[in-house]
């Protein structure tokens, strides 16, 4: 197997040997309740890149959202198979809200300024990021890829205009207190440059 997780053949092995030790089985709670809260756009096109079995997707779409998942490694419904790091190029200023759960820490870690500036440049100007960030803590062999409190800041911050950041109470128990949301939007053209 190769051990380069920035190749799908990685990913795909995983899942055909039923490895996916990440997956819920369902839609994330953070993720639905945040989808439920007045907080969410009410509509809009959305994309959850490395969506893996897409439970988010699905659960986004029965509530009405036009959502589709990104994902090098799956054959699904309402899933393309795109490397997610071509995100932009492929869907320029496209989306209204992009969720992030569990890619940022999948992807190598020296590679996360470059998939967080896909992820900008497939956002509409004034759109919303909402990433779920998991889990947080020191880097150790991964995947998972520990995302450190400071990259919140220096990878996210410097991109995008920070919202908020939360820690929910919703987690899955396991995972309650590791996670972070972090809802931020793209700035408009002129608001970008050296900050
Ligand atoms: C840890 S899994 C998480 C899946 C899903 N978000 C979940 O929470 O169940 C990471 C997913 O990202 C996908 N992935 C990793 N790097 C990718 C890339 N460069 N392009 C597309 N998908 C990628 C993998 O195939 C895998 O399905």
């Amino acid at each position: 197997m190769t051990d380069d997780v920035s190749s799908s053949g990685y990913w795909r092995q995983l899942y055909a040997e039923e490895s996916a030790g990440w997956d819920l089985d369902g839609p994330c709670p953070v993720l639905e309740e945040f989808a439920d809260s007045p907080r969410a756009p009410q509509t809009g096109l959305v994309a959850f890149p490395g969506c893996g079995q897409a439970h988010d997707v699905y659960a986004w779409r029965a509530r009405g959202y036009d959502a589709i998942g990104f994902d090098f490694a799956v054959d699904l419904p309402h899933v393309e198979k795109l490397d997610v790091f071509d995100l932009g190029r492929v869907y320029p200023d496209r989306f209204d809200v992009i969720v992030e759960y569990t890619c940022f820490c999948a992807i190598d870690p020296v590679r996360r300024g470059a998939y967080v500036e896909a992820l900008l440049a497939a956002l509409k100007p004034g759109g919303l990021v909402v990433a779920l960030l998991f889990p947080m803590g020191e880097y150790v062999e991964g995947p998972p890829f520990g995302v450190l409190e400071s990259e919140i800041e220096a990878i996210w911050g410097t991109v995008f205009d920070l919202v908020s950041v939360e820690t929910p109470v919703s987690s899955v128990q396991p995972r309650l207190g590791r996670e972070r949301l972090v809802l931020a939007t793209k700035p408009a053209p002129a608001a970008r440059g050296p900050r």
